[in-house]
């Protein structure tokens, strides 16, 4: 499953990422990648082959960084404009899901496919964007050859069209008890609580579920009737931004975008449309409000291929969304309208 499906224009979509969801549920069913054959994929199975971590550290694939545990594996690079953020973005919500337990009993790995450009130095100050704790996940490179074998052997290696462009590369996570022999595949757009569920407790054979499922089934937001746009939030935005304006609970942590509280109407109309459309765009040509942010958040924000309606669709929401909240400030009797946090040198309404 490639997400390159999301860019065809020909079709909806809207159209494609609903198959593209089916797909990945099938996906999913279908993602038990060894344990069906009751094998464990060991020593004899995955090279050894040492790769160097953002820390410095020296690492063996096999002994030290799969041997006899629960790992989750995401194979990155971080030049990536695409979709790719977004992939570690989902993971770090699951990081903090998983909270204490990361680096003990679950450990997470993020492999460059990059490795000519993606250095010991560049992944340190990658891991330290998305606010990594480098004790508890480490981001890895090494010889590309060997990276690509250690790909082909959970089959994430790609034909040789798809691995010619770097950003069609395979976007599963792999997540895996190396001691159990099980493997599975999934899709970082998944829901974080239903990934920290399978790393904190199926993974471990069912060994944790009350620990865990109480504290953060207890934080999953309760089932309603949600709108188009609030379901994209969810799935594509909510890793990285907050609506908020200081009104709203937010977790207790740095985000890794803006405070997206009426930003409809702190920017100009048709800069928003255009930001939705092709951030990465507006990054090359050094559009000046796009500039400050990303120096100020160093993340890059996804081009996600939204249309015309997903844009609007989102737009909406974050209407109603603001509204609300400030409805409710209001009820409080608080009148204080919020001053969003834009960082030094960020225009409120974008002249254009
Ligand atoms: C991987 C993290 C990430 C994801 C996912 C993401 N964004 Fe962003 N977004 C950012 C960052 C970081 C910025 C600041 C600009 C930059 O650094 O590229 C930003 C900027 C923005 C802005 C401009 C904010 C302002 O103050 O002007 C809007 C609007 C926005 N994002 C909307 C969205 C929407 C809608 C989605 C979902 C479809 C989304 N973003 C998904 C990281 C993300």
């Amino acid at each position: 499953m490639r997400i390159l499906i999301i860019g065809h224009s020909e079709i909806s979509p809207m159209r494609i990422w609903l198959t593209f969801l089916l797909l990945a549920v099938v996906a999913g069913l279908q993602a038990d990648i060894a344990r069906a054959s009751g094998q464990v994929w060991g020593a004899d199975y995955f090279p050894n082959y040492e790769l160097t971590a953002h820390t410095g550290e020296k690492l063996r694939f096999f002994d030290d960084v799969i041997a006899g545990k629960v790992v989750a594996i995401n194979f990155i690079f971080t030049n990536c404009t695409d979709v790719c953020p977004m992939e570690t973005a989902r993971l770090v919500d699951v990081y903090r899901l998983l909270g204490d337990r990361v680096g003990k009993d679950v450990h997470f790995y993020s492999i460059t496919i990059d490795p000519e450009n993606d250095t010991v130095p560049v992944l340190a100050e990658y891991a330290d964007r998305f606010g990594v704790d480098g004790a508890n996940w480490k981001f890895l490179t090494g010889d590309k050859r060997q990276i690509d074998q250690i790909r082909d052997k959970f089959g994430l290696f790609g034909s040789a069209a798809e691995e010619a462009n770097l950003s069609n590369h395979n976007i599963n996570l792999v997540l895996g008890n190396q001691s159990t022999g099980h493997w599975v595949r999934r899709s970082p757009f998944e829901n974080p609580y239903i990934l920290a569920n399978q790393l904190g407790s199926r993974l471990h054979g069912g060994k944790f579920t009350s620990a865990y499922t109480s504290r953060n089934y207890a934080e999953a937001p309760s089932l309603r009737q949600i709108s188009a746009g609030e379901t994209m939030f969810r799935d594509r935005c909510s890793s990285c931004h907050v609506i908020s304006g200081g009104f709203a609970p937010t977790r207790n942590v740095r985000a890794l975008g803006p405070d997206l509280f009426a930003v409809h109407q702190r920017r100009d109309p048709q800069w928003l449309r255009r930001w939705l459309a092709e951030p990465d765009k507006m990054l090359a040509e050094d559009d000046p409000v796009a500039t400050a942010l990303y120096a100020q958040f160093k993340v890059i924000m996804p081009n996600f291929r939204l249309d015309r309606n997903e844009i609007e669709a989102l737009i909406d929401y974050i209407a109603s969304e603001t509204e609300r909240l400030r409805r409710s400030k209001l009820a409080t009797g608080d009148h204080a309208e919020y001053q969003p946090d834009l960082g030094a040198g960020v225009a409120n309404r974008a002249g254009h």
